[in-house]
């Protein structure tokens, strides 16, 4: 196959995805999307958004030339996967939730979902529960200020503790919580921080190395590395050519939607 693969978050939580694919595919092109004029996705309202995301992908897609995209976004993905696929040419691999993991992980049934306040409450992840998780508890907690908190660590800041603590908080009151999904790609970027702030030692589980594995079946030979990535923003954003640095990409270009 010709071209790179694309990834697409709202902002920096793809790069965790990136991450599981350098891993599991160490020699394939990479690109990176993110729309960080609109970041973050996890408040804004379904119809807005599908429209925006769609405009996104295309224009991304378009000028990386990639050979698949991935949507390297719960919030994205558990709203419009079916209508990026009826629009673009390419193959489109999604990350949702791993509560399907999760559940099969855990020893005493009960688990948290930390995610977007909009991908909390979606039927896609309602319906993820109802199909694997059926027998366990499951905790849904919206946790949208660690998106914040994950964006600057990957700029360069150091993260606020206080405010990882406080969103994690709501988790504990389930003493017997033993497993907690990040269903959100920030979020692993995180991970030393949230094990940090966490009372007693839980399983974390993200979405990651399945979505590599996927990528891995959908491409059969992909693209070779050769130097880094393009990548590509919605707003430019000085301070985050280190961070996309940091994960292999060039300085980013500018997206031009129609
Ligand atoms: N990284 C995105 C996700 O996996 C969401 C971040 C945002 O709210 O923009 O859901």
């Amino acid at each position: 196959m010709t071209g790179p693969v694309l990834v697409f978050d709202s902002g920096v939580g793809g790069l965790s995805v990136v991450a599981a694919l350098r891993e599991r595919l160490p020699g394939a092109a990479l690109a990176y999307a993110c729309d960080n004029a609109m970041m973050p996705y996890g408040i804004r309202e379904d119809g807005w958004l599908v429209q925006r995301i769609l405009a996104v992908c295309e224009a991304a897609v378009s000028a990386s030339g990639c050979c698949v995209l991935v949507v390297a976004c719960n919030t994205a993905s558990t709203l419009a996967l079916d209508a990026l696929r009826g629009r673009l040419a390419v193959p489109v691999v999604g990350t949702v939730p791993a509560i399907k993991p999760a559940a099969q992980f855990s020893r005493t049934g009960h688990v948290g979902l930390l995610a977007t306040s909009a991908t909390v409450g979606r039927p896609y992840t309602l319906r993820l529960i109802r199909e694997f998780a059926a027998g366990c508890r499951i905790t849904r907690l919206a946790a949208d200020a660690l998106v914040g908190e994950a964006e600057r660590w990957v700029c360069g800041e150091a993260p606020d503790r206080d405010v990882i603590r406080e969103a994690l908080a709501p988790l504990w009151s389930d003493s017997e919580l033993d497993t907690v999904v990040l269903g959100c790609t920030h979020f692993p970027l995180l991970h030393d921080f949230l094990v940090e702030a966490a009372p007693r030692g839980v399983a974390w589980i993200d979405s990651g190395d399945a979505i590599a594995r996927r990528v891995a079946q959908v491409i059969a030979g992909p693209a070779p590395c050769r130097g880094p990535g393009e990548s590509f923003v919605t707003a430019p954003e000085p301070r985050l050519r280190a961070g996309l640095a940091a994960f292999g990409f060039a300085e980013p270009s500018l997206l031009h939607l129609d």
